[in-house]
């Protein structure tokens, strides 16, 4: 190297540890080591900074990164509804959301409640045993009883699987399940689509005996203090009236903490002429016979699956007296208000579009004035009665439970809400209960059928 480019050299290595020194003092954060021209400060302090400082951002990183994750797999944070749900709406079809939305329960993959507390005043006394809160999941969501715990485990004191037939069945062709999200509402006609009596039995069985093991002192089939497990059966679409029926008691009986017989779905034809007097009188003292013939609850032999029936919002009030006298004369123990509903209240909702009149139920938002009518004219002719009333239909929020607790609901079910607002919205109903209740000074079973005074 000649002696001037070595000159260029040095004066160009000069003006850039000047230049960085100035940055440094800029920065005002360590001009003293590069103003001083003390070896031993300028060589080993930029290295300890630059690890102190890469050791602080990765663990400032680390921590965010728990945060947002920990934030993200909290069932109750917003993301959930305003993040997650929308996306996987626009990822999937209706129905193939709803499958992913039941592996990712089944298989731990989806958001957990942090903490579940449920307030002393949410306490329901129903059929000779309490539940922790009154909120359930109803049928349709865990057809197959295949995310039961983990269900439960996010804040409902009681899930009902099924709908489950007595022989395997596809149900109706695809597609059969439509979102309508303006309106948060959806529409189907899934008619039944189940893997039959055996299949679901060997699903519990295994459950049972798993969860047996470790809690040889269970008192519910649940598995949990103040929590039930309920079992909706359906019957084949060639099926018979009658015996589809009996078969799910006999079948299902001992796995119960609850049997409810369907007879409302408008996706199977002809099913909700069980509704008729006549004919629902016959059916239920059957069923009820047969709930009387079973040799006991697995969990607990002394005790007998109580027998609620499910019925359609479609009734009109002469049906629904009808329906209260048929109840009371086959001593059944509670009516289920409502399943989805085949009206289209059109005017009062937002959607527009052609989905509207895709043919099946409606459920969500639309509903809950129209189920919440025929609950009131429910309680009105089974008021004389012990019959426990289930309230269920476009409950999103605490407020629609409190309604229908003072309509007279014992304990209320929901459904599509969930799939709008996301795995917290149980913890979320149950606050906003706990908080009104208290506003009000009463507690939850002191409202139920309050609307009566
Ligand atoms: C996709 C879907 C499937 C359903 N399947 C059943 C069923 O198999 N058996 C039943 O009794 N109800 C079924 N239902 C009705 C619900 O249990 C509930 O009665 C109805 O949706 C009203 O409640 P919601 O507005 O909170 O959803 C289904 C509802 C939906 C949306």
């Amino acid at each position: 190297m000649s002696s001037r480019s070595s000159m260029v050299l040095k004066r160009n290595l000069l003006s850039t540890s000047k230049q960085v020194s100035r940055s440094f003092a800029t920065s005002g954060k360590t001009c003293s080591i590069f103003t001083n021209n003390s070896k031993r400060t300028t060589k080993i302090q930029p290295k300890k900074i630059v690890l102190q400082s890469n050791l602080f951002g990765s663990l400032a990183i680390s921590i965010g990164a728990l945060g947002i994750g920990l934030y993200c797999l909290d069932a109750r944070s917003a993301v959930q509804e305003y993040v997650f749900c929308p996306l996987l709406r626009l990822a999937t079809s209706a129905e193939d959301g709803h499958k992913l939305g039941i592996k990712f329960l089944k298989y731990g993959l989806a958001p957990r409640l942090f903490s579940d507390h449920d307030d002393e005043i949410l306490q329901v006394d129903v059929f000779g045993k309490k539940l922790k809160n009154p909120v359930g999941m109803a049928a349709g969501f865990d057809k197959e009883g295949e995310a039961i715990d983990p269900v439960l485990d996010l804040g409902f004191s009681y899930i009902e699987i099924g709908s489950i037939t007595p022989e395997p069945q596809p149900g109706n062709p695809k597609p059969r399940f439509f979102r309508l999200p303006q309106d948060d509402a959806v529409i189907n006609r899934y008619g039944f689509n189940s893997s039959g009596h055996l299949s679901v039995l060997s699903t519990l069985r295994v459950r049972f005996e798993r969860l047996l093991s470790a809690n040889p002192n269970a008192t519910n089939n649940s598995f949990r203090d103040g929590k039930l497990l309920a079992i909706n059966l359906g019957k084949n679409k060639t099926g018979d009236e009658i015996e589809d029926y009996v078969k799910g008691v006999q079948n299902f009986g001992p796995y119960a903490d609850v049997l409810v017989i369907n007879v409302s779905s408008p996706n199977t034809p002809g099913l909700r002429n069980l509704q008729s007097e006549a004919k629902l009188t016959n059916l239920l003292k059957t069923v009820v016979l047969e709930r009387d013939n079973l040799p006991g609850e697995l969990i607990n032999p002394n005790l007998k699956p109580p027998v609620l029936v499910k019925i359609a919002p479609d009734l009109t009030e002469e049906e629904i007296k009808s329906i209260s006298i048929a109840a009371k004369a086959a001593k059944i123990d509670g009516i289920i208000m409502s399943n989805t509903t085949v009206q289209r209240p059109v005017k009062k909702m937002i959607t527009k579009s052609d989905v509207v009149r895709e043919t099946g139920g409606l459920s969500g938002k639309p509903l809950k004035e129209i189920s919440l009518r025929g609950l009131r004219t429910l309680r009105k002719y089974t008021k004389d009665s012990d019959l426990v009333l289930v309230g269920c239909g476009g409950i999103s929020s605490g407020k629609d439970a409190i309604e229908f607790a003072k309509a007279g609901a014992t304990f209320v079910e929901l459904y599509t809400a969930f799939a709008y607002k996301g795995p917290g919205l149980a913890a979320k109903v149950k606050d906003e209960i706990v908080s009104e209740l208290k506003k009000e000074g009463k507690t939850w079973m002191e409202i139920v059928g309050s609307d009566d005074k």
